[in-house]
């Protein structure tokens, strides 16, 4: 070790080996108020610490050399909390923006946005529009924020500009919705990790989660760290994805192997 310099924990946190990378990891980061609430501060404060939560998460994910991450920041009923919580989730985000863009765009980071944009306050819509245009030349991991996003009105919205452009029934199959989906320029998420204990999708990716893994952990998002990433993918690498199809070198009743068929 070099001396004079004592590294930041995570710096030496060995990267384990991977069996599969996962091309596109989406996460639910949810526990935000119950980790503030567990510690006597307001929910405002667990957005806080969440959203410092983020540059760690990225990071490591960026190191296993993962190209996409999808984070659902903000849904589209949760602008139904109380509108003390809304204001500030909004203001955190805002501040994101300003305290993190530079940092992001020196570290290759190309930001993206998908949700209704339209119901953000307009000097936010600006931000984050601002923030898509400065970095859509990087080539380095897809930070992708969904907020004020809900599955269901991604295929809203797909299904309305299969319309707009006069796509007759016959010819709507499910790479035209695909195609129409907020994620069209970006692979389907391999592995989707929820935080916070809730086996459940909220109304994240329904579209596109059809085949997506899931890992489910109790730890509260602001806890969640490099070293829960590392747990993630090393579970990921563990599953077997089969797409309903036959396992491989499975024995099919009449004695020829599974690939023999095809
Ligand atoms: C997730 O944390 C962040 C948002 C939904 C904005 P929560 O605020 O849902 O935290 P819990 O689930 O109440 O602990
Ligand atoms: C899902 O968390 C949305 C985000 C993490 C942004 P919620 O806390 O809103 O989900 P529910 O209410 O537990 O289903
Ligand atoms: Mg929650």
């Amino acid at each position: 070790m070099v001396a004079g310099r004592v590294p930041h924990a995570e710096e030496v946190l060995p990267l384990p080996a991977l069996s599969s990378v996962p091309r596109h990891v989406a996460i639910i980061m949810d526990g935000n108020g119950r980790w503030a609430t567990a510690r006597g501060l307001s929910r405002v404060e667990g957005h806080r610490a969440g959203a410092l939560a983020i540059r760690t998460v990225a990071e490591r994910l960026s190191q296993h050399g993962v190209p996409v991450l999808t984070l659902f920041a903000f849904s589209t009923e949760n602008w139904g909390r109380p509108r003390a919580e809304v204001r500030a989730i909004l203001g955190l985000a805002s501040d994101f923006i300003d305290t993190r863009l530079a940092e992001l765009d020196e570290a290759d980071v190309r930001l993206a946005h998908i949700g209704d944009i339209g119901r953000l306050p307009r000097a936010l819509r600006a931000k984050v529009r601002h923030a898509v245009e400065r970095t859509a030349a990087n080539t380095g991991l897809v930070l992708n924020v969904a907020f004020s996003y809900g599955g269901r009105a991604d295929i809203v919205d797909a299904v309305r500009r299969l319309v707009d452009d006069g796509v007759r029934a016959e010819d709507i199959t499910e790479e035209a919705i695909a195609e129409r989906i907020a994620t069209a320029h970006l692979p389907e998420p391999d592995l989707l990790i929820r935080t916070g204990g809730e086996r459940r999708i909220s109304n994240f990716l329904v579209w596109q989660a059809a085949y997506a893994e899931y890992y489910f952990t109790p730890t509260l998002w602001p806890d969640f760290d490099a070293r829960a990433v590392d747990a993630a993918l090393l579970e990921y690498g563990r599953r077997r994805r089969r797409f309903g199809l036959v396992p491989e070198g499975a024995c099919a009743p009449d004695g020829l192997t599974a690939s023999a068929g095809a």
